[in-house]
């Protein structure tokens, strides 16, 4: 990773109207750095993306990318490759025939065509697919191919916007390998997701973005130790769906809700704290199936800070 950021955002403000939707936020991201846009709905992220792909002029404050704005200079435009979140690929035609569309769209020239296509597609390990007719992929697959169709230009930043929307694990985790790629031959990740486990594995910074403001910025293993410090997370799997009193037990011990009938919180006291709980529950006839200790993730810092919103 080098210093000199690839991105640079000053004072981003912008409002729809009378509505303000960012509030003053400045973002760095650097060359060989994967960083991660959190946020609630409503946030500003995709806002902000906007602006960073200049499709509109921010109301107040500054993009500059490697140096020029985005909004004015398409030399800007061209350092950038946005991957959206609606697959974007001609179902009829071949992998390779749509990146082959897809590069002269985006500017590159005829005689480089060919060996862009095959650099995609080996970047993204879709070149095992490259004579199917994309309507024959799976999901996955068509991720990558949209990945590929984003960088045929050799961009120096790329943005996923939701990139894992609707993907199983099995094809997320190839996602996630394939952005790792990018981010090691030197290209900027920007990454706008809900996926807090993608983020927390795979991002080198994330950003909380909060009514418009960035609330929290760093590293993810930084932010939990600094929130959480020696708390581990507790998960208390229950094999019955408990009924009201059950659920007041469970409250009792400070446990909340996370799916299903997934049960948790955080305790200073680690596996000797569980244990506790264990004997706890069942002199209380509430039987779990598995208690798991962990340490916390983005998810429990993503509640952290919803929760100084309530307070606010
Ligand atoms: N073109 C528009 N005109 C008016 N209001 C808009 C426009 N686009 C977005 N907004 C509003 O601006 C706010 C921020 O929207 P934005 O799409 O940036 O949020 P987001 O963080 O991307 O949310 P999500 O996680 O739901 O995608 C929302 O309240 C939204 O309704
Ligand atoms: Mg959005």
């Amino acid at each position: 990773m080098t210093d000199r950021p690839i991105l640079n955002v000053w004072g981003a403000e912008h409002q729809y109207g009378s509505r303000k939707v960012l509030r003053g936020v400045d973002l760095a991201v650097r060359p060989g750095e994967i960083y991660a846009l959190l946020g609630p709905n409503g946030a500003g992220k995709s806002t902000l993306v906007g602006a960073i792909c200049g499709r509109f002029r921010l109301t107040t404050g500054e993009v500059a990318l490697d140096g020029h704005d985005p909004f004015k200079s398409p030399v800007a435009r061209a350092r950038l490759g946005l991957v959206p979140q609606e697959i974007a690929l001609y179902g009829h035609m071949t992998v390779r025939e749509n990146l082959q569309v897809f590069g002269r769209l985006s500017g590159v020239p005829r005689r480089e065509l060919a060996g862009m296509v095959t650099r995609a597609l080996q970047l993204t390990r879709t070149a095992d697919r490259e004579h199917v007719p994309v309507k024959h992929l799976s999901g996955g697959y068509r991720r990558r191919v949209n990945i590929a169709a984003a960088i045929l230009h050799r961009p120096q930043l790329l943005i996923l916007d939701e990139p894992t929307v609707g993907v199983d694990i099995d094809a997320r985790e190839a996602l996630d390998t394939v952005i790792r790629n990018l981010r090691d031959t030197g290209v900027a990740v920007l990454i706008v997701t809900h996926d807090l486990e993608q983020a927390g594995a795979l991002a080198d910074r994330v950003g909380f973005l909060k009514e418009g403001r960035k609330v929290l910025e760093g590293s993810p293993r930084g932010l939990i130790e600094q929130a959480f410090g020696q708390e581990m997370e507790i998960l208390v799997q229950m094999d019955l769906e408990p009924d009201m009193d059950g659920e007041s037990i469970l409250a009792a011990e400070g446990l909340e809700r996370r799916k299903g009938n997934l049960w948790a919180r955080l305790d200073a006291g680690g596996y000797n704290a569980a244990a506790q709980l264990d004997r706890r529950l069942r002199s209380l006839g509430m039987i779990p199936r598995e208690i798991r200790v962990r340490p916390p993730s983005l998810q429990n810092l993503f509640s952290l800070v919803a929760d100084w919103r309530r307070a606010a």
